[in-house]
């Protein structure tokens, strides 16, 4: 079967988001109207009621295949926040251990007119799959795929910048670490190339940061100090240590001694900059306690800007579906 082109497959005939699986494809219109609908929510979230009705009666599920904290409690949140009807369908206990195929599952949790699925796998292409092979009116919410793709995660990055910087034009950003195997990477790239931002390092060792990513418009470095130099943003990488395979790396001392982020190496970049990481942070690994915690840092400003990410992205592509030619509604209308 041909794979649908992903512009496609996530966009309704009016151009407007029904699922959310990559930010490729996605023009800058559309990425800002994410970010200005996700600063409305933002303030929400600061009073002490913090529901909308925006997704009251539909039903959401959180699929998560492979492990999360962060994005998984903070999609939760989001949909309740939205007044949709969560479930958090624990995979490790379900029918899929019991050798059920991925497509039965779906199957019947369609079957319980689900609205929304939010989809974590550690396949790349897991979420795509899923939009082509279920029924129509239910958007799925892509939230990591393999090394492939994050994009509420890019997107939750994005807010977090524009809320720092004021905006995108003139930055200059450097993405530091295990960018091969980084799905966050990829769709951060994609990002900021969509909104503007012509200065983006890759920094890291030729085994973690292959010549390859200079085709998607960056630029690759293999000295820390001269990634760093003069930067406004510091995006800082876990070692995805699970999807290694063989020796990629001398040793995590090694690696740390000649990338980690510290208060030395962290004076490089702009007086100004800001740190992130999208976590889990791993101390002394690929940064120091004393930065993570440190007045640079905006790591825990992005977590509570995830929850207005998805938020605005859910409500986005709920009326997206709700919009689509193909949906009962539109239909009934004919
Ligand atoms: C990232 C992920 O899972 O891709 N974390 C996250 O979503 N908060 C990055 C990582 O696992 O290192």
């Amino acid at each position: 079967m041909m794979r649908s082109e992903p512009r496609a497959l996530q966009l309704n005939e009016h151009g407007q988001l029904k699922h959310f699986l990559t930010l490729d494809g996605l023009d800058k219109t559309i990425l800002t109207e994410i970010l200005d609908r996700a600063e409305s929510f933002l303030s929400m979230g600061e009073q002490s009621v913090k529901k909308v009705p925006l997704l009251r009666g539909k039903t959401v599920v959180n699929l998560f295949f492979e492990n999360s904290t962060r994005t998984r409690t903070t999609f939760e949140l989001a949909g309740k926040r939205l007044s949709a009807d969560v479930i958090n369908l624990n995979i490790e206990t379900s029918a899929t251990s019991k050798g059920e195929s991925l497509l039965d599952t779906l199957k019947n949790l369609e079957a319980m007119q689900s609205d929304m699925f939010i989809v974590r796998h550690s396949d790349s292409g897991a979420a795509h799959f899923i939009a082509e092979h279920c029924t129509p009116n239910v958007a799925i919410i892509n939230a990591g795929d393999g090394r492939h793709a994050h994009p509420t995660q890019a997107m939750l990055d994005m807010l977090t910048i524009r809320r720092h910087k004021g905006g995108f034009d003139g930055l200059k950003i450097a993405i530091v670490g295990d960018i091969l195997h980084s799905r966050v990477a990829r769709s951060q790239l994609q990002a900021l190339t969509t909104l503007g931002v012509s200065d983006v390092r890759l920094v890291g060792p030729k085994t973690l940061v292959p010549s390859f990513f200079a085709e998607m418009g960056a630029t690759i470095c293999h000295d820390l100090e001269a990634g760093l130099k003069d930067v406004d943003v510091i995006v800082m990488l876990r070692l995805q240590k699970e999807r290694m395979k063989g020796a990629l790396l001398p040793s995590e001392s090694e690696f740390y001694r000649l990338y980690g982020l510290t208060e030395e190496t962290l004076a490089w970049a702009k007086p100004d900059a800001i740190v992130m990481h999208p976590g889990p942070i791993n101390r002394g690994v690929e940064i120091s306690s004393e930065v993570a915690d440190g007045k640079h840092s905006v790591i825990l400003d992005q977590v509570t800007n995830g929850i207005a990410v998805r938020m605005a992205v859910m409500s986005m592509a709920m009326s997206g579906q709700l919009q689509s030619d193909d949906s009962p509604a539109a239909k009934d209308e004919k």
